[in-house]
């Protein structure tokens, strides 16, 4: 196979005469692939804390939006390869693209409100991640507006889930059917289906 040539990618030249500036939705996408790659890990801690009577209940709640942050992530991977993008070979620069440090433990690593509050906080950047990209492929780029308000549909829920649990704001909201379940994004993350 040639290598040096490089081929006409008209999934690409489409969206540059959409008007759409594909560098930076790869630069967006890679970021946000990696917030939601250090929130799975950060969730991964914060869940494994939720200790004693009053942390069995919430642990279930921080399982689901765990569980759908790893789809998150599976979501983005097939699309930033197919607009001609790639993920860092580092690993740990990838981590630090996040900027998720504010996801570490509390100080009181048990501390149930303080778990709470992080989840939310990061619920809410996700919101504002995704709502961008939205706004970036409006009208312009079907295939990841797809993805994205697919992911914001459940960054949205997540929210209202602790939001509910800090301020007993109602959710409206029915447990999973099962951890892992992701109804909106299900379909862009089949990956995770065998597991
Ligand atoms: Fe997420
Ligand atoms: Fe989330």
């Amino acid at each position: 196979m040639a290598e040096s040539k490089k081929p006409v990618v008209v999934g690409i030249e489409i969206l540059k005469k959409n008007g759409l500036d594909v560098d930076s939705l790869i630069k967006e996408l890679v970021i946000n692939a990696s917030v939601e790659f250090t929130a799975y890990y950060y969730f991964t801690l914060l869940r494994a804390n939720c200790t004693g009577m009053d942390g069995e209940g919430i642990k279930g709640v921080i399982e689901d939006a765990r569980l759908e942050d790893l789809s998150h992530f599976e979501s983005c991977i097939e699309r930033i390869y197919q607009l001609g993008g790639s993920l860092p070979k580092d690993a740990t620069q990838f981590i630090k693209m996040s900027g998720c440090e504010f996801l570490q433990l509390p100080p009181n690593p048990t501390d149930l409100t303080a778990i709470l509050e992080k989840c939310l906080k990061a619920e809410q950047g996700a919101i504002v991640n995704w709502d961008k990209i939205c706004n970036m492929t409006l009208g312009k780029d079907p295939a990841t507006y797809d993805i994205a308000k697919d992911i914001l549909a459940e960054e949205i829920e997540h929210e209202s889930w602790f939001l509910e649990l800090l301020y007993s704001r109602p959710s409206g909201h029915m447990r999973r059917k099962y951890p892992g379940e992701r109804p909106h994004t299900k379909k862009h993350s089949r990956a995770l289906d065998s597991l």
